[in-house]
């Protein structure tokens, strides 16, 4: 039988990269693994007797809001106003997803359809590629890399692609390239945006982790961008909880009402019962990973 979709799906490259590990383990060799960006540290043990507590109330054993718990959204809220100073009505312009993965996976079904075009940063974490892929849209790739401009370079792939592309994936800081950029970089994309009718995915998933003062910038930052973007913050890396699945802690902050739509068409039952201790630990992100790092 032929599967609909996952035919054009490049090779997962995780997927080839453990069977590499595994094989060369199995010849007994000692292998350092820089492949999958899993946290080595376990979860804050706030998180952990948090999720025991939770776990341990019936209510939370049953379907949960689609969007998430209203605790959760606000806490989200909340570390975006202390954090960068930006405003977000945890009512309608927060939602909780299952991870950043599945987050830009179900909102792409919402932005791009067979015929469309969609530019991703290249190299990508995979799911940028896969989310459009996925959904039917055919993907640009724009090099990105430390010693380049990649607005420039994404404007022209812009001004050379027909049809128009509709969505503009970035990610920054960028998982593998590490490449960083400013607030000016923003306004620069949040204002071509408006200019050519594109909406903008950032996935913000390394928020908290920057080193020497750095502060990664939000792209909800800029005036004018929650009209054109959706950006996806997570806490699998900055709290070690990129094993928490079922949980948590990973959210949209999104002010269009369609990915709101899907989620709930299509995730009716996230598992409510980690969630609270998203909400206990988002309150302690103060910024940089370094100042709230696990103990
Ligand atoms: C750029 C990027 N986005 C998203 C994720 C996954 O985030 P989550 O655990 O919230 O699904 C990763 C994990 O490696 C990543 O590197």
């Amino acid at each position: 039988m032929e599967f609909r979709r996952i035919g054009n799906l490049p090779p997962y490259v995780f997927a080839e990269v453990n069977e590499r590990k595994h094989e060369a383990r199995k010849a007994g060799v000692d292998v350092i693994d820089l492949g999958f960006g899993n946290p080595d540290i376990p979860s804050p043990p706030g998180v952990v007797a948090k999720l025991v507590e939770a776990a341990q109330h019936g209510k939370n054993h049953r379907y949960s809001s689609s969007r998430g718990i209203p605790n959760l959204r606000k806490a989200v809220a909340d570390r975006y106003q202390r954090a960068f100073g930006v405003t977000l009505d945890p009512e309608t312009e927060v939602i909780n997803t299952i991870g950043a993965k599945e987050g830009l996976a179900h909102l792409m079904w919402t932005l791009v359809q067979p015929g469309d075009i969609a530019l991703v940063p290249e190299p990508s974490y995979p799911i940028h590629i896969y989310a459009p892929v996925l959904a039917g849209a055919e993907v640009r790739r724009v090099h990105l890399s430390t010693d380049s401009d990649f607005f420039d370079r994404l404007t022209a792939a812009f001004r050379t692609s027909w049809p128009k592309p509709r969505v503009i994936v970035t990610s920054f800081p960028h998982n593998p390239t590490t490449v960083t950029v400013d607030l000016e970089f923003f306004k620069r994309l949040v204002e071509f945006a408006h200019r050519n009718d594109v909406v903008l995915v950032h996935d913000f998933a390394y928020a908290d982790i920057a080193f020497d003062g750095y502060q990664p910038p939000s792209l909800l930052q800029v005036d004018g961008a929650k009209e054109r973007a959706v950006e996806l913050y997570t806490l699998s890396k900055s709290h070690s909880m990129a094993g928490w699945r079922t949980d948590t802690s990973r959210r949209v902050s999104c002010k269009y009402p369609a990915p709101r739509t899907w989620e709930s068409s299509c995730t009716p039952c996230l598992r409510v019962t980690p969630w609270p201790a998203g909400v206990w630990v988002l309150p302690s992100v103060t910024g940089r990973w370094s100042e709230h790092s696990p103990s």
